[in-house]
C-alpha cells in the first residue's frame, strides 16, 4: 500500500496496512539540507518561491519517506495579503504591523482572490502534486480564524493575546465582522490548494486553548465549523488542529471534519473514546520525546500505537511541530518504527 492510499484510508477509518505517518514542521530548520538553503534565501523569499517550496517540502520526503507532504508556506502568508505588512526578524517569530484594533482599522482589510495573491503558493501545490506523484498524500493548509485574528490584533505572538482578548470582550460585533472575512478568505486559500491537487487540507488552531470553553465555541470552534462545512463537497480529507484545549477538547466535535488533530498534552486514549467510530485522530506523540533516549522513545511510540489498537483511523504525529535541535537520525527512527509496528490499527488484522 502507498503512502497515499494509507494516508487517506486513515482518514475514512478505511483498512490501512500500517499507521501512516508525517511531522508537523517535517520541513526545516532540524533538517541539514533546509538550513543550507535558508542560509541564502529569507523564509519569506523561501515561500515565495515555488521551485524551492517545493524542494523544501520534498527533502523530508526523500529522507523519512513520511507518508505526506505538508506544503511548506506558513499560516500568515495569505493574511500578509489583506493589508497588513507581515515580517519574521532574527531571534523573533512573525510580526504583522500594523496590528488591526479598530473599526477603520479592519476597513482597510480585503478579501483577496487567492489565484491572483497567492499564486505562488498554487503553483507549489501544483509542484509537489507532480513531484509526489500518486505516492504521497498533499497536505495543504490554512491558520484557523481565531489564530489569524490573534496574531493580526496583538501583531505578534503572545503569551496571553491580551489585545486580542480584549477586543473580543470589549467590541465583539467587530470581532466577529474580522473573523467572518477572515474564514470567507480560507475558504477560497483552501478550495485554491484543493484544486491545485492537494488530497487534505489541515486547519491549524494554534491558539484555541486560550479560550474558556464557552468563547472556544463562539470565537473559535464556530468559525472552524464554517470552514469545513463549506469545504465538505470536495472530497477532501479536513484535519482540524485545535492545540491546547485539552481540557474542552469534545467542544470540537462541533467542528465537521474527518480527522481531528490532538496534541501531546491529551491522552490519545480518551480522545478516541470521545471521537472514534466517526473520527480519525492524528497525532500525538511529544515531540521533545525525540530529544530522549531510544528506549523512552520506543516505549512511546509503543504506549501511541496500543491507544487506538484495532482502529483503523490514527494518522500517526507529532503533538506539535518538531524541535529545531532534534536529530534528523531520531525522526527517521520514529517513522520507521511505526510504519514497522503499525498494523493491527484495524480489526481485520487480529483475527
Ligand atoms: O513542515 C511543515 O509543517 C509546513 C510548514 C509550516 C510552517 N509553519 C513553516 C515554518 C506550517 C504548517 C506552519 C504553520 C504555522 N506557522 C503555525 C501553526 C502551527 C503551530 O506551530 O502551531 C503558526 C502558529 C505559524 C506562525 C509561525 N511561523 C511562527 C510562530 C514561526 C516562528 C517560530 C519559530 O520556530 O521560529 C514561524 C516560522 C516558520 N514557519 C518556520 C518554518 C519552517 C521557521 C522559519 C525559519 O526560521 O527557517
Amino acid at each position: 500500500m502507498n503512502g497515499r492510499t494509507r494516508f487517506l484510508n486513515a482518514a475514512r477509518r478505511e483498512y490501512v496496512d500500517t499507521r501512516p505517518v508525517w511531522m508537523m514542521r517535517q520541513a526545516g530548520r532540524f533538517l541539514p539540507e533546509y538550513r543550507a538553503i535558508r542560509e541564502k534565501t529569507s523564509f519569506l523569499e523561501l515561500c515565495a518561491n515555488p521551485e524551492l517550496a517545493c524542494e523544501v517540502t520534498m527533502q523530508p520526503i526523500r529522507r523519512f519517506d513520511v507518508d505526506a507532504a505538508i506544503i511548506f508556506s506558513d499560516i500568515l502568508v495569505p493574511i500578509a495579503k489583506m493589508g497588513q505588512t507581515l515580517t519574521f526578524g532574527k531571534g523573533h517569530g512573525p510580526r504583522l504591523a500594523p496590528p488591526i484594533r479598530s473599526w477603520d482599522d479592519f476597513r482597510m482589510l480585503r478579501r483577496i482572490d487567492p489565484y491572483e495573491e497567492t499564486r505562488e503558493v498554487h503553483e507549489t501545490v501544483q509542484r509537489v502534486r507532480d513531484a509526489v506523484g500518486t505516492e504521497k498524500a498533499v497536505i495543504g493548509f490554512a491558520g484557523a480564524p481565531f489564530t489569524l485574528l490573534a496574531y493580526m490584533v496583538d501583531g505578534e505572538g503572545s503569551r496571553n493575546f491580551a489585545e486580542t482578548k480584549r477586543l473580543l470582550f470589549s467590541e465583539p460585533d467587530l470581532a466577529h465582522e474580522i473573523l467572518s472575512l477572515i474564514a470567507d478568505v480560507i475558504v477560497d486559500y483552501l478550495g485554491m490548494q484543493i484544486d491545485a491537487g492537494a488530497d487534505a487540507v489541515q486547519l491549524f488552531d494554534s491558539w484555541a486553548g486560550l479560550l474558556s470553553p464557552d468563547d472556544f465555541d463562539t470565537f473559535a470552534g464556530a468559525y472552524a465549523a464554517s470552514i469545513m462545512e463549506r469545504l465538505a463537497d470536495r472530497g477532501t480529507a479536513r484535519i482540524y488542529f485545535p492545540k491546547s484545549i485539552g481540557a474542552y477538547l469534545e467542544r470540537a466535535k462541533a467542528v465537521p471534519c474527518e480527522v481531528v488533530g490532538v496534541d501531546w498534552a491529551q491522552d490519545l486514549s480518551k480522545a478516541r473514546e470521545l471521537f472514534a467510530p466517526d473520527r480519525a485522530l492524528q497525532g500525538n506523540l511529544d515531540p521533545t520525546a525525540l530529544l530522549g533516549t531510544r528506549e523512552q522513545l520506543d516505549t512511546r511510540i509503543d504506549t501511541l500505537l496500543a491507544a487506538t489498537k484495532g482502529y483503523a483511523g490514527h494518522i500517526v504525529n507529532l503533538g506539535h511541530g518538531i524541535i529545531p535541535s532534534t536529530d534528523p537520525e531520531t525522526a527517521l527512527h520514529f517513522v520507521r518504527r511505526v510504519h514497522e509496528l503499525g498494523a493491527g490499527c484495524c480489526d481485520a488484522d487480529e483475527g
